[in-house]
């Protein structure tokens, strides 16, 4: 039989369209892992995308948009509208302050305003329709991340018997936290509408399983918790997928003559020193400013750094229509104030250089491959691509990873890189100060079992992870897409 076509569905299409000053929709790619990974995984295998383009209230022309952006890629866009009201409710509002917090266990950040509830409940209807319109009883529909806990309950209302498929891309909280949610029920019955319902790490797996025995005693689980049966006798897969990037890309990128000759000429502006980058979303499950003060506390701790290291710190806008967002800026950008008015010397020095852009994938790739550390150090995060690029694009196997324990990629990394607790100050920075003085022997053992890691459990092998356990599930069997 034909194998399934693969209906991509999240929040945000792969391309932000905005107007320009002529009013013409220009589109340039989005920020995030979520497409950083799903993108190469459209361009293999094709099918179709469904989400939002990043406009608020507007029509005029943006298939035509779309379809240049997607180019000759082999699959198609389909554009989920937007209003001003929905953009407020569900995405600046349960999207990412209640569910985006929460969900980091950063509960006393969640503000659960019952409108926002409504709002999200209207908007994963409203994708529902989209991709009702869209998708077919053949297809499989691969639902991506938070913003949409609700849909698979919308399609299977609207009729929709294809097999659907959901990745959380953020942590799922404990018990203890996610009880706090007043929608608790609706979103984890919501939840078990779908068939495979797919996490980053064997940890978040658990947290939810537990919140399954906790709140429906009528499911019954599997000893393991990967498989849970609905009183009905519908079964319902439950497993841990951590993503991956397309390792392979990053490197091809990474040593290419254009890279090489950006990276050198970084390393050439700021000669003789260790390069320690940070690239982040503005985000406060980032750790950031814990960073900083890391940093500040390693130059304290351990003079000798100073005039040896600088630290480039790359942060992507985001969010910035939310208070917490726009009162973490404006902390960043006084601490490395701060830390540039205390350290920086007549010599030419300055401790801390701060991009605060999105950056082109040639750039980023160079900032990679010229940095002799990176420092990534989220208070939580699902995964943490970053951390994975840096690997990928650090060919000559001289780079050192210091990374948080609380990213899901530490499953993966563990046995290379530097673990650090991002509320530790001085054990961070002392971890600093450890890969400034790391022996080019021990970097490149360690860089060489990171670059194995990253290059094996790539996002390719992530895909067919889950399409496999689709597949494997007694619901339904279908060939891959
Ligand atoms: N990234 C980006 N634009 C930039 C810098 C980085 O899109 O200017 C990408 C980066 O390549 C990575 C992603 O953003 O793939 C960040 O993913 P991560 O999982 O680290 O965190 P997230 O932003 O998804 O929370
Ligand atoms: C994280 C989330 C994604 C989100 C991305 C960028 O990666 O898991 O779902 O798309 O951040 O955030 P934004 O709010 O701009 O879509």
């Amino acid at each position: 039989s034909r194998p399934r076509r693969l209906v991509i569905v999240s929040n945000r299409l792969p391309f932000v369209i905005t107007p320009a000053a002529d009013g013409s929709l220009v589109s340039r790619p989005g920020s995030g892992g979520l497409v950083t990974a799903l993108l190469p995984v459209l361009r293999d295998r094709g099918g179709v995308w469904v989400g939002w383009p990043g406009l608020v209230d507007h029509e005029a022309d943006l298939e035509a948009a779309l379809a240049s952006a997607a180019g000759k890629a082999g699959y198609r866009l389909a554009p989920v509208a937007l209003s001003a009201e929905d953009q407020a409710g569900f995405y600046f509002g349960f999207s990412n302050q209640v569910l985006w917090p929460l969900f980091h266990d950063l509960q006393s950040l969640c503000n659960f305003d019952p409108a926002y509830w409504r709002s999200y409940c209207a908007v994963n209807h409203n994708y529902a329709q989209a991709v009702l319109a869209e998708a077919r009883q053949d297809d499989f529909v691969w639902v991506h991340d938070y913003q949409l806990l609700l849909l698979g309950a919308e399609l299977r209302r609207g009729g929709l018997t294809a097999p659907l498929g959901f990745f959380l891309h953020i942590p799922f909280p404990p018990l203890d936290i996610y009880l706090k949610l007043p929608w608790r029920f609706t979103l984890l019955r919501a939840l078990l509408e779908y068939d495979l319902i797919g996490f980053q790490t064997l940890h978040d797996q658990r947290n939810f399983t537990q919140c399954v025995r906790a709140l429906l005693p009528e499911l019954r689980l599997t000893h393991r918790g990967s498989r849970a049966r609905l009183p009905d006798g519908r079964q319902v897969r439950i497993g841990a997928f951590p993503i991956g990037i397309d390792a392979a890309a990053f490197q091809r990128q990474a040593r290419s003559p254009t890279v090489l000759a950006a990276a050198d000429a970084l390393r050439a502006e700021l000669p003789n020193r260790e390069l320690i980058l940070g690239v982040d979303r503005l985000d406060y499950t980032k750790g950031i400013p814990q960073r900083l003060e890391a940093f500040r506390t390693a130059l304290h701790r351990h003079p000798e750094l100073q005039e040896r290291v600088t630290l480039i710190q790359v942060v992507v806008p985001s969010r910035d229509d939310i208070p917490q967002y726009r009162d973490l800026k404006t902390r960043i950008e006084q601490l490395v104030g701060e830390i540039n008015g205390e350290f920086t010397r007549p010599g030419g020095w300055v401790p801390i250089h701060y991009v605060y852009r999105a950056l082109d994938r040639l750039d980023l790739v160079a900032y990679y491959r010229a940095a002799h550390i990176a420092l990534v150090t989220p208070l939580k995060d699902g995964m943490n691509l970053v951390a994975k690029e840096f690997c990928a694009c650090s060919v000559d196997s001289d780079g050192v990873l210091i990374l948080s324990e609380f990213a899901g990629a530490v499953a993966q990394l563990q046995h290379g890189a530097l673990l650090v607790n991002p509320y530790d100050l001085e054990g961070t920075a002392d971890a600093i100060h450890q890969a400034c003085s790391m022996a080019a022997a021990e970097r490149r053992k360690r860089m060489q079992l990171l670059r194995r890691a990253v290059s094996r459990q790539n996002v390719f092998r992530w895909v067919n992870g889950f399409l496999e356990a689709a597949i494997a599930s007694d619901l339904d069997t279908f060939p891959l897409p």
